[in-house]
């Protein structure tokens, strides 16, 4: 069964309060949610693996460590999931980037795949897939399977605030993907919007009503 992370670091906590307050604006709000994914991205590589290395400091040859060079890949979830993108870039800028586009059905309120493009590599990646809002968890759940669809095998979920049903729904769905959280939040209204939450998360972030 996936695991799940809930980051309650002071500096994630104290900013997340501020990207959930209606007063924060657009600019700072895309700010502090670039900040959030930087260091939730510090959190989630805490495993990668590493080697030594042979360097000369200024004093002395030395054996140190450096980054194994592991594949990494970032599926941001259109439209919302790509104001975490360069926030993540900034600590492992040699990440590739991938994208998964779904829409709801109108009939089925499912939601479908309109646009996936990932790395030719996929099965040598390991993946984050990310969206800041993890609710009813069915948009997840589809983006992973889209993933999981063209070869990949190794992927985390990450996202800023999640509702318990959401959680549930991509652990039973997809109980190989550990789920890395800032704040699981208490539940969802009849709207589907996650209770306390943060509201439109893409509309926040994109300045669109
Ligand atoms: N998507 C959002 O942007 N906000 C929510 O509260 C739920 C889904």
């Amino acid at each position: 069964m996936g695991k799940v992370y809930v980051f309650d670091h002071p500096l994630i906590q104290h900013k997340l309060t501020y990207i959930r307050d209606k007063n924060t604006g657009t600019k700072e709000f895309r700010e502090l949610v670039d900040e959030v994914a930087s260091l939730m991205a510090f959190e989630i590589t805490r495993d990668l693996p590493l080697q030594e290395v042979q360097i000369e400091t200024p004093v002395c040859p030395a054996t140190a460590k450096a980054l194994a060079g592991k594949k990494l890949g970032i599926v941001p979830i259109l439209r919302a999931g790509l104001g975490m993108v360069d926030g993540i870039l900034k600590l492992i800028p040699a990440a590739k980037v991938g994208h998964v586009g779904l829409y709801r059905d109108p009939e089925t309120l499912k939601p479908v795949e309109y646009y996936v493009k990932l790395p030719s590599d996929v099965e040598e990646r390991d993946f984050i897939v990310v969206d800041p809002m993890l609710a009813t968890g069915g948009s997840a759940v589809e983006a992973i399977n889209s993933i999981k669809k063209r070869g990949a095998v190794s992927i985390k979920f990450m996202c800023l605030i999640a509702a318990p049903e959401g959680v549930e729904e991509i652990k039973t769905a997809h109980p190989d993907v550990d789920i890395y959280i800032a704040a699981l939040d208490e539940k969802l209204n009849e709207k589907g919007y996650i209770i306390p939450g943060l509201g439109d998360a893409g509309d926040r972030m994109f300045g669109t009503k």
